[in-house]
């Protein structure tokens, strides 16, 4: 089988992991939590970083530390992975949606004024497999109407917008570490900003709002969502590398454009003019094709070839179906259409060569 995404472990995971276990700090304390995150703040281009057990964890911390909850409105897109969305929802505010654009399959910025309301207070972008989100104009907005911007850059470590690094740009950016990312710490997340008070609230509610030098005294309602020292000396080790990573992307992804680029019932990802795609996962769409997406994903799986399609809308979901939130056309097509192909760093150019074979031959 070809996988989707597995992780790549080649460098100084052992060694760094090793050391923990050597000297027995495994957990919240230890040298390597703020080693990995002043390096991942240097990398991004951010004054702080506060790493965080997952993603999701560092989404809620970042809204929470904004002051986000019951009664607020956060704009987010309805194409995404479901976790940014119920981060706002753990706030207890409301997330409205916002339908896909059709380009880069992000949030179509251009449809997120009109939902604003008095009760608005952010809007988090995701960008969505390696693509950044067209930045400006949403900021442009939030000037406006002065709210906060939330970055979620969870599939997009090492994407670039205008010269910066996604994650950067906005009042917080979050990142995630799960297994099949760009980097892994197995499971692990990190929030980023250039905010110092920002960095300092969720660092102090991301240790159970703990106070330094007052034993188990605790002026807020904290979380236990700390990275511990193993996952940190793992992101050490796999940062590292990321050169190397993002390298190996950006040619698995030129092998597949070129290869796909005469086969009729697939449209190829693009890359903005404004932005540095980092490929994360290679992302195509089914249209045109003799077979559906569920179809073509069958036969991939029958060929041995994992691929994996795009998220559902998520306003249509159990917990949040009920509410009309009007339509959402684009987020509805490309979720029916859309399909990650194997996508791992250490992917090997015979292995693209045989999905691109099997592809040509099916949709052709
Ligand atoms: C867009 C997006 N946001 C957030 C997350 C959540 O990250 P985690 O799984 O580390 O909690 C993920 C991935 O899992 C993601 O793809």
């Amino acid at each position: 089988m070809i996988p989707l995404c597995v992780p790549e472990i080649r460098g100084n995971e052992w060694k760094y992991v090793k050391e923990c276990l050597d000297t027995a700090w495994v957990s919240y304390a230890g040298g390597f939590v703020s080693l990995f995150e002043e390096r991942f703040a240097a990398y991004i281009g951010a004054d702080h970083a506060v790493a965080t057990m997952n993603g999701t964890a560092a989404l809620h911390l970042a809204l929470v530390a904004l002051g986000i909850g019951p009664g607020d409105e956060v704009i987010v897109p309805t194409l995404t992975f479901v976790a940014p969305v119920n981060a706002v929802t753990y706030t207890g505010a409301t997330p409205v949606f916002v339908d896909a654009g059709e380009r880069t399959w992000n949030m179509e910025v251009r449809l997120v004024e009109e939902k604003i309301t008095g009760k608005t207070r952010a809007i988090l972008p995701v960008h969505l497999y390696g693509h950044p989100v067209d930045l400006d104009p949403l900021l442009e907005i939030a000037g406006k109407y002065g709210l906060y911007i939330v970055e979620d850059a969870s599939e997009s470590l090492g994407a670039g917008y205008k010269g910066k690094s996604v994650g950067a740009v906005g009042d917080a950016g979050c990142f995630s570490f799960n297994a099949n990312k760009l980097i892994t710490t197995g499971g692990g997340g990190m929030l980023v900003t250039n905010n110092a008070a920002l960095a300092e609230k969720a660092r102090f509610l991301s240790s159970q709002a703990k106070v330094p030098g007052a034993a188990y005294f605790h002026p807020d309602i904290g979380y236990n969502y700390r990275m511990t020292n193993v996952q940190a000396a793992m992101g050490l080790a796999q940062l590292e590398q990321i050169e190397d990573y993002l390298k190996a992307k950006r040619a698995n992804a030129l092998l597949y454009d070129t290869q796909l680029a005469e086969v009729k019932g697939i449209v190829r990802p693009l890359e903005e003019d404004w932005a540095v795609h980092s490929y994360w996962l290679y992302s195509v769409l089914v249209d045109g094709c003799p077979l559906s997406r569920d179809e073509l994903m069958m036969k991939l799986a029958d060929a041995g070839i994992e691929s994996r399609p795009f998220f559902l809308p998520i306003h249509s979901l159990p917990p949040y179906r009920d509410r009309h939130y009007g339509d959402f056309p684009a987020a509805g097509r490309l979720s029916a259409q859309g399909l990650n192909l194997p996508s791992s760093v250490g992917l090997k150019e015979e292995e693209i060569l045989r999905v691109c074979r099997k592809l040509k031959e099916l949709a052709g």
